[in-house]
């Protein structure tokens, strides 16, 4: 007999679980739900959904494999590093040593070899979500601001806020100068978060940037730098993309400004990575805090007992990450493959008469659909988000849900499909502008 369930609790739940601050009542979600109920499949479903709001990266899948293939030892037990046992009972928080290494390592090989990192202030956390949340419990307080460029990772939404209490203040930035963050900007920010009263704890950038799929230049790291400084707030930066930027020489990680600075000010700056971009391994929530203050990586990392990585992961991971063969040509591939959708999906959107941001870096690009709205305003940019979802059948996640404050952007993520799929996406994306056009 079927367990019958009250449907109206009367029993109280807490203030986090009753709270709308997941962030999940936003079209950036809707439109993901949209797709589970409907996904295209070249063959059993050609008319459904193509997910185009997920930036996952599906493009380097078969290097991967291939690697798996080569190294056993690195997925089955008994053939060389720790044995079963060894590895069932680990759960040290700071990880395995040999893990950290080769992360530290696979990071540097990332930036081109232009930054160093210490294996000792590398904090393992599952994924980047929990190295982001992990550190805004560190740094702030209930009710403490954070600082965040837009339009930003719709994510974070949840991550800084949900249950940490935290407050996010946009940074607005604009198409007039190609959304680059201006000391401007951090300051108006700021007043208007002293202006709620507010305590600004410090900036959050992503670099590259989710969802402009841009860089951050040199020089607007180093006025970022300069303004943390001068508030005497941290400085966070989320470079989880930094192996999708189409050519290595041009990002600047902030650890290279650092060094360029010989560490200066340094303890008030964090980076966070992940594997879940540049490997395209989101199910295997691996990412790391890198923190140049010696009392966030002790803190951090005890809070890090609350979201590990299985030592399992970390044994596969070691043993992939050490192989700087293999992670050259990964990285280099994967760079060259990413570059090559971009310029397809860029070019088959020209063809259709649509422009996009120029982009060096990502798994999306940010489209502008402005000359297409019917009233230049939010509610103009989701009507024609609504179209896209159910006439086109596309899903694309609209600029409001990244707090963009000019209407008529969209993310759309071209990496978790196939070159066909995206070809399936761009001819419905023709038909729709020829159509408007008749
Ligand atoms: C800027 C940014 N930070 C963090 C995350 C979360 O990544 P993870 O899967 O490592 O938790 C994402 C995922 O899309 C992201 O775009």
């Amino acid at each position: 007999m079927a367990i019958e369930i009250d449907l109206v609790p009367s029993v109280q739940l807490s203030k986090i679980a009753n709270s709308e601050k997941h962030g999940e009542n936003s079209p950036y979600f809707a439109g993901w739900k949209a797709y589970d109920e409907n996904p295209y499949d070249e063959i059993t479903n050609p008319s459904g959904v193509i997910q185009m709001g997920l930036a996952e990266n599906q493009v380097s899948f078969d290097l991967l494999e291939d690697y798996l293939e080569k190294h056993p030892e690195a997925s089955i037990w008994g053939t060389g590093g720790p044995g079963f046992r060894e590895n069932a009972l680990f759960q040290d928080y700071h990880g395995l040593l040999n893990f950290r290494k080769a992360m530290a390592s696979f990071m540097e090989q990332i930036r081109g070899g232009r930054a160093r990192f210490d294996p000792e202030r590398v904090v393992l956390t599952a994924g980047a979500t929990a190295a982001n949340e992990l550190l805004t419990f560190v740094l702030a307080d209930p009710g403490d601001a954070l600082l965040v460029p837009t339009p930003y990772y719709p994510g974070f939404d949840r991550d800084l806020r949900w249950r940490t209490g935290v407050r996010i203040v946009p940074i607005h930035c604009n198409s007039s100068n190609n959304f680059q963050i201006t000391p401007q900007a951090l300051e108006a920010a700021y007043e208007n978060a002293e202006s709620m009263n507010l305590r600004v704890r410090g900036v959050l950038i992503t670099n590259p940037s989710n969802p402009l799929g841009t860089t951050v230049q040199r020089a607007v790291l180093e006025e970022i730098l300069d303004f943390v400084t001068q508030k005497n707030i941290h400085l966070i930066s989320d470079e989880i993309y930094s192996g999708s930027v189409f050519s290595s020489s041009e990002f600047v990680s902030v650890a290279e400004i650092l060094e360029s600075r010989d560490y200066k000010e340094c303890e008030r700056v964090h980076i966070v990575y992940s594997l879940s971009k540049d490997l395209g391994l989101p199910g295997f929530r691996v990412g790391t805090i890198y923190s140049y203050n010696d009392k966030v990586v002790t803190t951090a990392r005890r809070m890090s007992s609350f979201t590990l990585i299985s030592s399992q992961t970390q044994h596969l991971l070691a043993s992939m990450l050490s192989d700087k063969e293999f992670t050259a040509q990964y990285i280099e591939t994967n760079r060259a493959r990413l570059k090559k959708r971009y310029d397809m999906i860029i070019q088959g959107l020209k063809r259709a008469g649509i422009e996009c941001l120029q982009g060096n870096a990502g798994l999306f690009c940010w489209m502008n659909l402005s000359p297409l709205l019917q009233k230049p305003d939010q509610e103009g940019e989701l009507n024609l988000w609504k179209t896209m979802l159910h006439e086109l059948k596309l899903n694309i996640s609209p600029g409001s849900s990244c707090h963009c404050s000019e209407p008529g952007w969209f993310r759309v993520c071209f990496a978790n499909m196939s070159e066909q799929t995206l070809e399936v996406a761009l001819t419905r994306i023709h038909n729709y502008m020829d159509q408007r056009n008749r």
